[in-house]
């Protein structure tokens, strides 16, 4: 069975843009695991504009299956994470300003800074996945830094036309064999929507896929009838129709 991971960080988007409580992650979280979710993904980035610290701190104690901090290989990221235990650690690039994790990490040019978050995370008890483009030599490297796992980048994939999606594919596919013979489970993640997602989910040997924007933007669609029609009601009143 290939694991499900949903990302929550869009709930806590919302959240910020009127700087409020709601909606809160952990509600997003805990509604993501009735639906069944096999695991909760946040990304606490430097600049906390989404998730926070009190996101993950509430997190880690609401959440019994998988949680899965994304984060920077960096040490304010790497001391957070060892004191709040997650279940995994996917390390990622991290630009301040850029919307969304644009490439995957350069294990090579930041072999060093990358193998030495991977070691303390580690040796903390912590499984370490490394977020990579799905290409021959970002999959060498990622296994010279120790890391238990890596998450291909299906970002290219997805945003693929019609007529190179299938040459993108190939490339998700061939990494994956690669990694799997260098002794790495393998995940993937990035763009996958209602519309791409079997193409990758049914790649054979696959662990699980991370997945976030599409799910949180159909939540927030298929819950407007419902949500209109209560406050519909309430404004009617018990005895005005
Ligand atoms: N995996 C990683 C490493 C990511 O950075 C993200 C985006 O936060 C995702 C998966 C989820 O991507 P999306 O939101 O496009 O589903």
């Amino acid at each position: 069975m290939v694991l499900l991971g949903v990302n929550v960080d869009h709930v806590a988007t919302l959240r910020q843009a009127r700087g409020g409580r709601e909606p809160d992650p952990l509600m997003g979280a805990t509604l993501a695991i009735l639906g069944g979710a096999d695991g909760i993904t946040v990304h606490l980035r430097e600049d906390r504009r989404h998730i926070n610290d009190r996101d993950l701190r509430l997190m880690r104690q609401l959440v019994s299956i998988e949680l899965n901090l994304e984060m920077a290989p960096v040490g304010e990221m790497v001391k957070i994470a060892l004191e709040t235990k997650p279940d995994m650690a996917t390390l990622v690039p991290e630009k301040r300003r850029e919307l969304t994790t644009e490439g995957g990490l350069d294990a090579k040019g930041d072999f060093k800074k990358i193998s030495e978050a991977v070691k303390r995370l580690k040796d903390g008890g912590i499984p370490v996945s490394l977020f990579i483009d799905p290409d021959e030599k970002a999959v060498e490297w990622a296994a010279k830094t120790g890391a238990d796992m890596v998450e291909l980048h299906t970002g290219y994939y997805s945003n693929a036309g019609a007529a190179a999606k299938a040459k993108e594919l190939r490339k998700v596919e061939a990494s994956m064999g690669l990694a799997k013979s260098a002794g790495l489970l393998v995940n993937a993640g990035h763009g996958l929507d209602y519309s791409n997602v079997a193409g990758i989910a049914f790649l054979p040997g696959l662990r699980g896929l991370y997945i976030g924007h599409s799910i949180v933007s159909r939540a927030v669609l298929v819950g407007m009838q419902e949500a209109v029609a209560r406050m519909k009601a309430l404004i009617a009143g018990p005895d005005r129709k």
